[in-house]
């Protein structure tokens, strides 16, 4: 450690967003979460991150709770520490851009309800996709994270993120977070990254990392040395894998130097202790991945090669996955280099099945594939290959405006469309969201059946574990 003088590192806690989304596809229930609120709270974190990016969706769809409900039921309880959640820039929670007026109420809501600090990112880092909510929640007086999305690729080097950051910090961001979704940041990338930005900019710098590639509790001591600020981590039964390295580690790792975080080890321990017997249910979910090294291989988030060993093998095609992963090399160069980060890892990651099982790459394009090179999503990374473009979308325009700037308002719709199941303002924002998710969630909860039983959702389980990296 550079100096002697104490500067503790500051630790987000991320138990009950991340870690859940990463290894037991994002379905932990708030009855599983509460218990532990308090304890989270006193346990001297920074900040909790308990919502946002995929956990509104599943609270929708699979578990049949009110996510709004979830995070007034957290805040009740987590009086000290500020919340955090994850946004997708214009994306919000969802998967595709919303009009500018959706996007407002809904971080307005979202601070309403209990936010303190939103963490905003756009897949492309296209600073266009996340002013608009930079703004909406700077107006409502929260600390807005501006992010930069981490990748590895011809386009991404350090200066391309430092300058990410520092636009970002022009936008008004209150401090910045490097946000390493696939685990693949090494630890001298790290320090270099840090050093760099620290010598320029002085908004705190968050870094947040997945264990996949088992080098993460390494590169957050790397980075504690060069001076980062916060690091991401969560209790330890919920840790490794897929998900953030576990905080008791790095707390008793970092013990007489100058970053000692502080925190209180015997209540992490009860929480931990909490987590392990929770996690048991959902097993039916669980990835069970310790060190995913074709992270290393193919920079390929761990769950996205989980996703394409179930597609593959219920088309009695396993043997071709490692053609896949090279694709989505080669998709991926194709679209200009987009992170892989939901929704680009969606995007990417199908393509490249249907160009390998279909003998003929881009024979068959998904929609989303077509709205990605038409612009729809923003400005590509790197450049797009032209030749792929013109197969898909042949002559016709490539959007250069900001993508939201096309979308009609939303929000009057919605509210007509919810009509008679709406019992609190905050179900119009979820219903323009998720239209029929959420119609068919705020019918249930009118007849008075809300939450789905374990057992049931255990079913649901061989169907579908779709695995958003966040
Ligand atoms: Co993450």
């Amino acid at each position: 450690m550079p100096s002697r003088k104490a500067n503790p590192l500051k630790v987000t806690d991320t138990t009950l967003r991340d870690a859940h989304q990463s290894l037991l596809a994002t379905r932990m229930r708030t009855e599983d979460m509460l218990p532990m609120a308090e304890k989270l709270d006193e346990a001297g974190f920074w900040a909790l991150e308990v919502w946002g990016g995929a956990t509104f969706d599943a609270c929708l769809r699979f578990l049949r709770e009110d996510p709004w409900e979830r995070l007034r039921q957290l805040k009740r309880r987590i009086k000290k520490t500020p919340l955090m959640m994850l946004l997708r820039g214009q994306n919000l929670v969802g998967y595709r851009h919303y009009p500018d007026d959706v996007v407002d109420e809904f971080v307005r809501r979202a601070v309403g309800n209990g936010i303190d600090i939103l963490r905003i990112f756009d897949a492309l880092n296209d600073l266009r996709n996340v002013e608009r909510a930079m703004r909406a929640a700077k107006a409502e007086g929260a600390h807005v994270q501006g992010t930069v999305v981490y990748t590895e690729s011809p386009v991404h080097d350090t200066e391309h993120l430092l300058q990410a950051a520092r636009e970002l910090a022009q936008l008004g961001a209150d401090s910045i977070c490097l946000k390493d979704m696939a685990g693949l940041l090494s630890p001298l990338a790290a320090a270099d990254f840090v050093r760099r930005y620290k010598k320029e900019l002085d908004l705190p710098l968050e870094l947040h990392s997945h264990y996949t590639s088992g080098m993460a509790s390494v590169t957050y001591w790397k980075a504690a040395e060069e001076g980062v600020d916060i690091v991401d981590t969560c209790a330890s039964s919920m840790a490794l894998g897929t998900s953030q390295p576990p905080t008791e580690s790095i707390a008793v790792a970092l013990r007489g130097t100058p970053r000692d975080p502080g925190l209180d080890l015997d209540l992490l321990a009860e929480v931990s202790e909490h987590f392990r017997e929770v996690r048991k249910k959902y097993a039916a979910y669980d990835v069970f991945i310790t060190v995913d090294a074709n992270v290393l291989r193919y920079q390929i988030p761990g769950g996205m090669i989980s996703n394409f060993i179930s597609q593959l093998a219920e088309q009695n095609a396993l043997d071709r996955l490692s053609e896949v992963l090279e694709e989505v090399r080669r998709v991926r160069k194709d679209l200009g280099y987009p992170p892989l980060v939901t929704p680009s890892s969606q995007i990417v990651g199908a393509q490249a099945v249907l160009n390998v099982l279909l003998g003929e790459r881009y024979k068959v394009v998904s929609n989303e594939v077509k709205a990605y090179l038409k612009g729809l999503y923003g400005r590509p990374p790197g450049p797009v290959d032209e030749a792929v473009r013109r197969r898909v979308i042949g002559d016709e325009p490539v959007v250069t405006t900001r993508p939201a700037d096309l979308l009609p308002p939303g929000l009057a719709r919605a509210r007509r469309e919810v009509g008679p199941l709406m019992e609190q303002e905050e179900d119009v924002l979820s219903y323009a969201l998720f239209p029929p998710v959420a119609r068919a969630f705020l019918e249930e909860r009118l007849a008075g059946k809300t939450g789905v039983d374990y057992e049931l959702a255990r079913e649901g389980a061989q169907e579908k574990a779709v695995y958003y990296p966040a």
